[in-house]
């Protein structure tokens, strides 16, 4: 049995480990949002540590809005870099395990097959540099890490592509949506299940993994997935673009090979639109 600390409760990945943490009743589970634990305050981290013990932490706070860390750099490495220092530096004290979750971001897209964790990084934004930097600093500082990078999550919380495009068809709006870059939409309920994977094999693999959902996809293909089986395709007038512009650049391809954590982890392993398909009918 182990005692999980989870911080950034509040968000989208927080809440689906909130929704998953109810199947795993051997372990107990401490949720924790940016008021209960402002992971940028290292005091605080630190007496949050030294009054409760933790077998394992996941980290699922971040600086998440690509577009504004643009113009926004000094907050995006304080949180995304810094602060997962920091977590890192109170989990080796503690002997905590510490689980992060990273993002595809970190690879400039050039690669054209699916990325192995070994592949060299080189963001191209400042959220991916600023999360590549929280690898770093937590590879120096915490020998028992797991670092799960993700891609293009997405569930039935918070802001994310899926919620927005439910909204449109709401809204019936005219909708064109990007084909310039190629990834893997996932379930940010599949990625919960997988980190709890972490804990429930409680071994001692540590290092660099990619999770996501199987297959691919442009951001306009998930869309049209999204109206088709939500039923909702008639709402909204939907056109392909190849040049939509954004502040910060994306990596053209982010797929990202799996194999390394099946080989150590049980998870969901689903493709993308089964993933969408399954949630969809169970809302
Ligand atoms: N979303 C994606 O498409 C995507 C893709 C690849 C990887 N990832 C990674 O997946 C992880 C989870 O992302 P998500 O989609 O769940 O993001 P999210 O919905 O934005 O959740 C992040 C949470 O972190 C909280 N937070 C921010 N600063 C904090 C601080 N200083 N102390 C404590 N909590 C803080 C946020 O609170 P506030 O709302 O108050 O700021 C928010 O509740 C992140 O590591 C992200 O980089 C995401």
């Amino acid at each position: 049995m182990s005692r999980v600390l989870v911080t950034g409760a509040d968000g989208q990945l927080g809440k689906c480990l909130r929704d998953a943490s109810k199947s795993y009743n051997e372990h107990t589970f401490v949720f924790v949002n940016r008021t209960q634990l402002d992971i940028t305050d290292a005091e605080s981290v630190k007496r949050y540590f030294s009054e409760s013990s933790f077998q394992y932490c996941i980290n699922a706070a971040a600086y998440t809005n690509v577009e504004k860390a643009e113009s926004d750099e000094a907050n995006a490495y304080l949180i995304n870099a810094e602060a997962a220092g920091n977590l890192a530096e109170v989990c080796k004290e503690h002997g905590t395990k510490l689980i992060h979750v990273s993002t595809d971001y970190v690879f400039d897209g050039e690669k054209g097959s699916p990325y192995l964790e070994e592949d060299k990084t080189n963001p191209i934004s400042v959220y991916g540099a600023s999360k590549l930097k929280g690898e770093a600093y937590i590879q120096e500082k915490c020998e028992q890490h797991f670092i799960v990078r993700t891609s293009w999550l997405w569930s039935q919380y918070g802001h994310n592509f899926y919620n927005s495009m439910l909204r449109f068809a709401e809204e019936g709006r005219d909708l064109k949506i990007t084909t310039d870059q190629l990834g893997t939409p996932t379930n940010a309920n599949d990625l919960a299940e997988a980190l709890l994977g972490i804990v429930a094999a409680d071994n001692d693999s540590y290092g660099v993994y990619h999770y996501s959902n199987e297959g691919e996809a442009t951001w306009f293909d998930f869309a049209e997935a999204i109206f088709t089986h939500s039923g909702k395709l008639e709402a909204v007038t939907l056109e392909k673009t190849d040049h939509y512009r954004t502040f910060a650049a994306r990596p053209g391809y982010s797929v990202l090979s799996k194999e390394k954590f099946f080989r150590h982890f049980e998870a969901p392993r689903l493709d993308w639109q089964e993933s969408l398909k399954k949630l969809i009918n169970n809302q």
